[in-house]
């Protein structure tokens, strides 16, 4: 028999990483030291107290059956706690809050829950790749928003065409970003959210690095904007902020008539998430912030390392408020992938071409800051010697 997947799989761009991926695994084979400065992973454990709130939880037995889909209510309790004190908004934690594993499988799921034929999203480009994966996946059609340099790399919301406007019925957004690591300015959230109303758009404000952030700046929610609940929802995770990426735990908060549609759509697809992850992600969000104020630290100097040793070469980069990405244009006479190439080949260095983002990203590549300041100097150096 010819098994055949379901178009929509083949119809989905090629997965760059995973050639890169391969690239990888070829070279550390033939024992090269790769700095891999590719993946958007943290390179520092866990805390401490987390993971033996897990330990704890995973011993009893109450713990091992189905979890709520919903999550449990001291989760969703803990959730609306920690957003009040960052944010300064009230949440209801029970129709406003919705626990997912992970940010990636809400961004996934939305499109199925709420693109009917015809209807699309619109995504940014260059941008995190789910957004517009899912959107194929779910037999629909995105609308990619390129984000330019010129603009600060905010989507310019007058050049949506009227006719893509009319079709558009969710809105993929994400700052801190990734992978530009701009940030966003309050004033253009509000514009945002006018937009959104007149469009009749659901704004899908996905804040994965909303803590990995430098220089005293203090990334912006999108909630309390006025109005901004009639129409939105944030994304967050614990992935990035609590080092907990393998633990796959996140929430989506916002608009209650959202929440409560990715909630059914969920009720089908999964049984929630492990009860002990929950009770170890209560256990994060109940602490102080030092464990990501401690982050930030780290981040911030090897960002310095990084973006001064790469001035100091030529590079036209600058150093940015947010995220453990490095975002820039190189000085080579080619593309993003030959780039990536070139420093995989000449110099064992892993990064990510900037076109594996969007076809905006091509001229770009972007350095994740997940190895620490030695190993930072060490590419450097090799760097100066191509
Ligand atoms: C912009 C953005 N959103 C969402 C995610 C998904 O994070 P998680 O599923 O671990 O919460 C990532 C992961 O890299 C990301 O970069």
């Amino acid at each position: 028999m010819n098994i055949q997947a379901a178009k929509t799989l083949s119809t989905l761009p090629p997965y760059l990483f995973a050639a890169i991926d391969k690239e990888k695994r070829k070279a550390r084979q033939a024992g090269r030291d790769l700095i891999d400065l590719g993946i958007g992973d943290p390179d520092t454990p866990t805390p401490k107290h987390v993971i033996e709130a897990l330990n704890a939880a995973a011993k009893d037995p109450v713990n091992h059956k189905y979890a709520l889909d919903a999550g449990m209510p001291q989760l969703r309790l803990e959730i609306a706690a920690w957003y009040k004190n960052r944010f300064k908004v009230e949440l209801d934690p029970t129709t406003e809050i919705l626990p997912v594993l992970g940010s990636k499988e809400a961004i996934a799921h939305f499109p199925f829950t709420f693109l009917n034929k015809g209807e699309i999203s619109l995504v940014p480009d260059p941008g995190y790749p789910a957004y517009r994966n899912a959107t194929i996946l779910a037999g629909r059609e995105f609308y990619a928003m390129p984000l330019e340099e010129k603009n600060g790399f905010l989507p310019d919301l007058k050049a949506i065409p009227q006719t893509v406007l009319k079709k558009a019925k969710l809105m993929f957004i994400n700052y801190p970003n990734n992978p530009t690591a701009a940030v966003v300015p309050q004033g253009f959230l509000k514009e945002l959210v006018s937009f959104a109303k007149k469009n009749e758009i659901i704004i899908c404000f996905d804040m994965a690095y909303s803590e990995m952030c430098f220089d005293g700046y203090k990334a912006p929610g999108i909630l309390g904007i006025s109005g901004a609940m009639d129409v939105a929802v944030e994304f967050h995770s614990l992935s990035k902020t609590y080092n907990m990426t393998g633990w796959r735990i996140g929430w989506i908060c916002g608009n209650k008539d959202v929440v409560a549609a990715l909630a059914k759509f969920k009720s089908n697809m999964d049984s929630g998430i492990f009860q002990a992850v929950q009770i170890a992600g209560i256990a994060a969000l109940k602490s102080k912030p030092f464990f990501y104020q401690k982050m930030a630290k780290i981040y911030t100097e090897r960002r310095d390392v990084l973006v001064n040793g790469l001035k100091h070469l030529g590079w036209p980069v600058k150093a940015s408020k947010a995220t453990f990405y490095v975002w820039t244009r190189y000085p080579y006479k080619m593309n993003s992938i030959e780039v990536a190439n070139m420093l995989l080949d000449k110099a064992d260095i892993v990064v990510t071409p900037g076109i594996g983002f969007g076809n905006h990203g091509e001229g770009f590549i972007r350095f994740a800051l997940t190895q620490d300041k030695k190993r930072i100097k060490q590419a450097l150096k090799r760097l100066s010697k191509i």
